[in-house]
């Protein structure tokens, strides 16, 4: 069992590559290094990185659930999500004000509560593939961006006319330039003039925080406020236990946390469902029967192992706050560990036949905690993992329903980081034939 020690030091095997190199390999290729360097390596070894340090990255399943279940005086939030998301995002908070946020955010993202926002899903799927063409191929990553950029804003932002419009157009462009700043070294977030990519963020977080004042003060006074479903109005209405509400502030950090968090990990996952099954073609007809038939048990193990094959976040990360004993290793205080989820995920230890990708190895048999991490794990996994679950089996659900999808023998996509999420390089090329004519959408 991991925990606290005063055991001399005794640190996972070093990479023996410049520090600079390891830096520039680390955030420029991610995946590719990691796999690379476990191969060789075998599932711990530490890394020297700018700014960072020494950084361990651990994959095997036993060190995994050491260190996603070790207490969290012993390890903590590591990261520069928090910096650009704002002081009241669940990624700026740690200790005792993390546990409470989270206590406030689990009810409006509980299993149960999903069943209310399927149909949301379906609309904002019909929507989008009213204008789908017929047998010419296209990249359908965008048209995912856009269904998990609706899903979310009705669903979690609660947002609807106006507003809903403004925030379509501006979240994408203020997302992605936020993402950029938090690989760069913090100076960069400062305003160096209006041209500098601190200042122009800045400049589209007043915008975002004049609307979300709008949507606050609107449901405010929203005498519905008590039957609406959206996460904003369960928020509004959420208490500590001392009984005080979250302020204003952190309900926009959270919500664009949430935005963050959940838009684009959501639409390239299943860019990466639609890039891995039309080069499945067998696994496509017998998807299409389950669907028509109502059932959903090999959607959901598809699912499972297109997060398997395809993990969108390479990789999450921890603090150690004391010197702590995981695994065979003493690692001191201070240090950030890794959990690679590529490599945990293609590990010969946790998968038999890694490479191969076969959803029926989730067939009656649910993913393990420790060795199937794409959500991370531990008091800090993802608040929205049944959300994401439930918006990729309605949206694969639709699709199948409604068109049939084109075959393909050309080589697999290759990975393309975005910044937050590792997309199909090529976009997710989709190639449809419409099985019904279309549903209207209402
Ligand atoms: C396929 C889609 C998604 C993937 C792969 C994903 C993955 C992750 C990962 C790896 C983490 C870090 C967990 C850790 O450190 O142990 C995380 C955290 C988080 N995710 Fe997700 N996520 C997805 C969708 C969503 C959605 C839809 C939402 C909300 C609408 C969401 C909200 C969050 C939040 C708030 C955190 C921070 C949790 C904390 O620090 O306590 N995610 N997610």
């Amino acid at each position: 069992m991991g925990g606290a020690t005063s055991e001399p030091i005794r640190m996972p095997p070093e990479v023996r590559v410049p520090k600079l190199a390891q830096g520039v390999g680390f955030v420029l290729a991610r995946d590719k290094v990691i796999g690379r360097l476990s191969r060789r390596y075998g599932s711990a070894f530490t890394l020297d990185l700018p700014i960072f340090g020494q950084t361990v990255v651990v994959s095997d399943r036993e060190t995994v659930k050491e260190l996603f279940t070790l207490s969290g005086d012993l390890i903590g939030r590591a990261g520069q999500l928090g910096a650009v998301l704002g002081p009241g995002s669940t990624f700026s908070l740690d200790g005792a004000e993390h546990r409470q946020r989270r206590k406030l955010l689990a009810p409006p993202f509980h299993g149960k509560r999903m069943l209310g926002y399927e149909r949301i899903i379906e609309e904002e799927v019909l929507r989008e593939t009213a204008t789908w063409p017929s047998g010419r191929e296209f990249a359908v990553l965008p048209s995912m961006m856009r269904i998990t950029l609706n899903a979310i804003l009705r669903a979690v932002f609660g947002a609807r006319g106006p507003a809903l419009e403004e925030l379509r157009e501006l979240l994408p462009v203020m997302v992605l330039r936020s993402s950029r700043l938090v690989v760069l070294p913090p100076v960069a977030r400062r305003d160096f003039g209006p041209l500098s990519p601190g200042a122009r963020v800045h400049k589209l977080r007043e915008r975002y925080d004049r609307i979300i004042a709008g949507l606050i003060a609107d449901a405010r006074s929203d005498p519905q406020l008590l039957e609406r479903s959206d996460v904003l109005a369960l928020l509004l209405a959420a208490r500590y236990e001392d009984g005080s509400a979250i302020s204003d502030d952190h309900i926009a950090d959270e919500l664009l946390t949430l935005l963050a968090a959940g838009h684009e990990t959501t639409a390239t996952t299943l860019a990466w469902a639609v890039e891995r099954l039309r080069r499945h073609p067998d696994l496509l007809t017998r998807l299409a029967d389950e669907i028509d038939a109502g059932g959903t048990e090999l959607t959901q193990a598809t699912i499972f192992e297109v997060q398997r094959t395809r993990p969108v976040i390479s990789g999450t990360a921890r603090v150690t706050r004391e010197r702590i004993t995981l695994g065979q290793w003493v690692i001191p205080k201070g240090t950030v560990v890794v959990v690679s989820i590529g490599a945990a995920h293609i590990s010969a230890q946790n998968y038999h036949d890694p490479q191969r990708f076969d959803p029926d190895r989730f067939i009656g048999n649910p993913p393990d905690n420790y060795a199937w991490v794409p959500y991370g794990g531990g008091v800090r996994r993802c608040i929205g993992a049944a959300f994401a679950n439930m918006e990729m089996m309605v949206t694969l659900r639709t699709l199948l329903r409604d068109f049939t999808f084109g075959t393909t023998t050309v080589p697999a996509e290759r990975l393309h980081s975005r910044g937050v999420a590792a997309a199909p390089a090529d976009g997710g090329r989709i190639v449809v034939y419409r099985r019904h004519p279309a549903t209207a959408v209402a």
